[in-house]
């Protein structure tokens, strides 16, 4: 299917609406081959004849077979590594101090937001079983989302190939958290249990998501605009309590974007703690 300048503009502003991820004239061959299949498939003649349906209709399903192709879902477990260390050996046992004193100390939210298909969550679920053998005695949740349907479905089936534990799983852990099920390897249920998913897009408001000790969002902001990206963190902050941690990607600083942030850095990683005292945790 030719693309033509028009159809790159009218994609381009879609996928910006639609989840805020920014593309530009130059992504025109990243359009072309993830777009064009669904544009067939579709009856469309044009690339602008499908946004143009997006928009007039409400068909959930093509928009999200949309955002399911458009968004980049390249993730693996541990990623980066650093970040999990630091969780492990500075950020989770901090968190555990400092709960001593609350009226939950055994009490854990996490989320995991931009999850892709859910290695991220998982590598988060096993470095807690590590530090913690009673973890099925304790009140952890973790809360994995993304925007994209497809990501979310493999994310909660919890069952990946052998190419995708190679990239990242020790064989030490996947004794330890697998089961082989024919050619692929399933997350153990207890490592399972401790993790929900959900659909949900980063620019919708995150109220009803309550409070979280631990955010994990990486590698998500890199596509959004400047502000955007700004607003995410801003409100992400929000759902912080004081004693909270904010992990984010390694290309994902958070300089200029406002005193509230208290970068530490830990095992070759930053993460970020809240810096002005807030009313509610
Ligand atoms: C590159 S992956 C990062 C996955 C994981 N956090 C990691 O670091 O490995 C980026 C993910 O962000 C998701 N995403 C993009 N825009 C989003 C939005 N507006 N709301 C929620 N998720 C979004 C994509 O679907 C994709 O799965």
């Amino acid at each position: 299917m030719q693309i033509d300048e028009k159809d790159v503009d009218a994609v381009c502003g879609l996928v910006l609406d639609l989840c805020g991820v920014y593309l530009d004239s130059s992504k025109s061959y990243l359009i072309e081959s993830r777009l064009g299949e669904i544009v067939k498939r579709h009856g469309c003649n044009s690339y602008r004849e499908v946004v143009d349906r997006v928009r007039r209709t409400s068909d959930l399903r093509l928009k999200s077979e949309i955002i399911d192709a458009i968004t980049t879902n390249e993730t693996l477990f541990f990623r980066d590594n650093s970040p999990f260390e630091a969780f492990k050996h500075k950020a989770f046992p901090e968190l555990l101090d400092k709960k001593q004193s609350s009226p939950f100390p055994k009490r854990v939210r996490i989320w995991s937001a931009a999850t892709s298909t859910g290695q991220e969550a998982y590598s988060l679920a096993m470095s807690i079983c590590e530090l913690l053998p009673d973890a099925d005695t304790w009140d952890i949740q973790i809360l994995a989302t993304d925007i994209s349907d497809a990501a979310i479905a493999k994310a909660s089936r919890g069952k990946y190939t052998g190419h995708d534990i190679k990239r990242g799983v020790s064989q030490e852990y996947l004794n330890r958290y697998f089961k082989r099920i024919g050619n692929d390897w399933a997350v153990d249920d207890r490592i399972r249990s401790m993790i929900s998913f959900k659909t949900f897009n980063l620019h919708d408001s995150f109220a009803s998501l309550g409070q979280f000790d631990m955010i994990f969002c990486r590698n998500v902001a890199i596509y959004f605009t400047p502000e955007a990206r700004k607003s995410l963190f801003q409100r992400l902050i929000q759902n912080l309590s004081t004693h909270g941690y904010l992990f984010v990607g390694s290309a994902e600083m958070l300089t200029n974007v406002g005193p509230e942030f208290k970068p530490q850095n830990h095992c070759g990683s930053v993460f970020y703690q809240p810096n002005v005292p807030k009313l509610v945790s």
